[in-house]
């Protein structure tokens, strides 16, 4: 009996993060993924197939300006608009620089997050796409702090 309460309480409260979390959304606007046109880009050998683990944009001004409209489209909702956190998602101005911060943001952005069978970031690699996913990548790096 005690036991029941316990994961009903549970239940609730994870109805009510949800729900909150959902209004938040639709705040910042459409939570359907936006196509990003990436074909000014250079294209990736093997494309979706064969995901890298270090950014082939870094610094391409192009890909910076394509990965700034990306993620506002796809990304600021949940996790603020110019990167800045508002605190539903984190600060994505802090991802280390370099290769490992690249390899972990990949990971998130082709898997997204889920947690108990509740989703906290839906995976973006098969809807949008490699390219994209390292625009985006190469305009954050353009935002990096460490403070
Ligand atoms: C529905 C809200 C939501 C959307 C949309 C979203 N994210 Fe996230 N993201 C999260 C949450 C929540 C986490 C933390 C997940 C965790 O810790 O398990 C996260 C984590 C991350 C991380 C890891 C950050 C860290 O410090 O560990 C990266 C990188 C990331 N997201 C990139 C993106 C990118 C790029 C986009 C857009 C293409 C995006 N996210 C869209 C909610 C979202």
């Amino acid at each position: 009996m005690t036991i029941s309460i316990g994961r009903g309480a549970l239940f609730a409260a994870a109805a009510l993060t949800s729900l909150s979390i959902a209004s938040n959304l639709s705040a910042h606007g459409d939570v359907t993924p936006q196509a990003v046109d990436t074909s000014a880009l250079p294209d990736i050998e093997g494309g979706n197939d064969n995901w890298l683990s270090e950014n082939p944009y870094t610094g391409n001004a192009k890909a910076i300006e394509i990965g700034e409209s990306a993620y506002g489209q796809n990304c600021a909702r949940c996790h603020g608009l110019q990167a800045i956190s508002g605190g539903i998602a984190p600060d994505l101005r802090y991802l280390e620089p370099g290769a490992s911060g690249d390899e972990w943001f990949v990971e998130r952005f082709r898997h997204g997050s889920s947690h108990d069978g509740k989703v906290y970031m839906p995976p973006f690699g098969d809807v949008l796409g490699q390219k994209a996913g390292w625009a985006i990548r190469a305009w954050l790096e353009t935002k990096y702090t460490d403070e």
